[in-house]
């Protein structure tokens, strides 16, 4: 496989087979920049697709913007209420490609920053339950998938958030279009630390 030194291409094969050219963090920054924001807050609850994630470029930007605001209104409250907001902004960012290495790779970086910044912020790791649930939806919201040719094989989760709980929606990706998507399964509310059982 040729190799390149150019960090926006993994080889030229890959190029060539999957379009894959990643962009750099200062074009992610500035389209990113473009998406108007109603209020400060508005970045916790603004739901993000990328279709084609990649290795989560741009995910991983869409991320910090939201960790950074949860840092700023949750960093010196109590623990529950900041871990319930790590799970609540990470809710909100869906990402699918059709390599699977891309996705496994996407979801590896947004694992580690928040492990990193919670550990800046609150002096300590994440616990192993909240990393099951961090898991869990970056199971779910990172997929792999064929997002032009075959959007009826995916399935998306919306999360209703009532409180502390968490109720999720399944649809079909190609039904998401439709005027009333009707959804697959619903699993009723659960607690926000209990999502992952
Ligand atoms: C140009 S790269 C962009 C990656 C990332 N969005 C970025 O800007 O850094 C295109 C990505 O699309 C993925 N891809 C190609 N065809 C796809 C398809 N039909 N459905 C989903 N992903 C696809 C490739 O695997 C590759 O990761």
């Amino acid at each position: 496989m040729a190799k390149s030194k150019n960090n926006q291409i993994k080889s030229k094969d890959r190029v060539k087979d999957l379009a894959e050219v990643y962009t750099n963090e200062r074009e992610v920054n500035a389209m990113l920049d473009l998406i108007p924001l109603k209020t400060p807050d508005t970045i916790i609850k603004y739901k993000y697709l990328e279709p084609a994630c990649g290795n989560g470029n741009f995910l991983i930007e869409i991320l910090r913007r939201k960790l950074a605001r949860i840092n700023e209104k949750y960093s010196a409250g109590p623990l529950k209420t900041y871990e319930f907001f790590i799970v609540r902004i990470l809710t909100t960012i869906y990402g699918i490609d059709i390599c699977p290495e891309n996705v496994s790779e996407s979801r590896e970086r947004l694992t580690k920053e928040i492990e990193k910044q919670f550990q800046e912020v609150r002096g300590s790791e994440v616990s192993e339950a909240l990393l099951s649930v961090i898991r869990y939806i970056l199971e779910r919201n990172i997929i792999v998938g064929d997002a032009i040719n075959a959007t009826e094989k995916m399935a998306v989760v919306d999360y209703k958030i009532k409180g502390r709980e968490i109720e999720q929606r399944f649809y079909r990706f190609s039904d998401l279009s439709k005027d009333k998507a009707m959804p697959m399964v619903v699993v009723p509310h659960k607690h926000f630390m209990k999502l992952a059982y």
